[in-house]
């Protein structure tokens, strides 16, 4: 299959940081549609961060590209969680099941949806590895473009079980936790220890962490999230 490729790029997350405050999911989306920031990571399961993100995108919103998520038990949750992305959005770019929730019964629908030019690539998502089997019976059906999984150094399941097929699949990778939820800020290296890699552009260890996620060239789109306004 011809392989999609998204990436390389940074994305930005939206989990339990803006939801629900959109003068911080402004400055945030600012500051990061500063740096070329492009690609917007959100849930109906965020609280009301898919809201903050659609106000943060007003006039950007043609060169943004939304990928969120169905997280619904039955097909007409799903349809209407879709309905209500399509107000705040106009449509998805890429639209994901979270965390497989009933995938096998939303992937009729939303065909019908990318059919339509509604929705844009429909990917799958999930955070745990014992989930990584299921995930993989889901991709196999060559019925999604995109899966979203944990990659980080701490951890690195996702690289043995989901990486490999992706790329056989040409499945493009969007990686989730890319700084383990911040666990790996908790040690930063001297300056003098990322010396090495300032020929690549790195200047902090949060960089080096996407940086290090984004060199598997199995992976196309880092979605770390941030309160930091600037
Ligand atoms: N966690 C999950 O299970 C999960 C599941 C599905 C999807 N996702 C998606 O993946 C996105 C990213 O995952 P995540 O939010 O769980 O974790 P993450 O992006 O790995 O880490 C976020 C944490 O890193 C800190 N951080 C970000 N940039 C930093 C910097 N430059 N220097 C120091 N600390 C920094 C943030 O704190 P500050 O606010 O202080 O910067 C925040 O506490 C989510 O927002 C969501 O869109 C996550």
């Amino acid at each position: 299959m011809e392989e999609l490729r998204l990436g390389p790029v940074v994305g930005l997350g939206t989990w339990n940081t803006f939801g629900g405050d959109d003068e911080l999911a402004g400055d945030v989306v600012q500051a990061a549609w500063g740096a070329g920031t492009r690609v917007f990571d959100s849930s109906p399961m965020y609280g009301r961060a898919e809201r903050s993100l659609a106000a943060a995108l007003e006039g950007r919103r043609e060169e943004a590209a939304v990928a969120t998520k169905i997280w619904a038990p039955t097909v007409e949750q799903g349809m209407h969680q879709f309905a209500e992305q399509l107000d705040l959005f106009g449509r998805v770019e890429i639209e994901q099941v979270h965390n497989l929730v009933s995938w096998r019964e939303h992937l009729g629908w939303l065909e019908e949806e990318r059919t339509a030019g509604r929705a844009g690539l429909l990917g799958v998502t999930h955070y745990a590895p014992s989930a990584f089997g299921e995930l993989g019976q889901a991709l196999e059906t060559r019925s999604f473009q995109t899966v979203q999984v944990p990659y980080n150094p701490y951890e690195r399941e996702s690289e043995r079980r989901i990486l490999p097929l992706a790329a056989e699949l040409g499945v493009a990778v969007i990686v989730m936790r890319p700084l383990a939820e911040g666990e790996l800020l908790d040690q930063v290296p001297e300056p003098e220890e990322l010396e090495p890699l300032r020929e690549f552009g790195v200047e902090t260890w949060a960089q080096a962490l996407l940086k290090w996620a984004l060199s598997d060239q199995r992976v196309d789109v880092v979605i770390p999230a941030t309160r930091t306004r600037a």
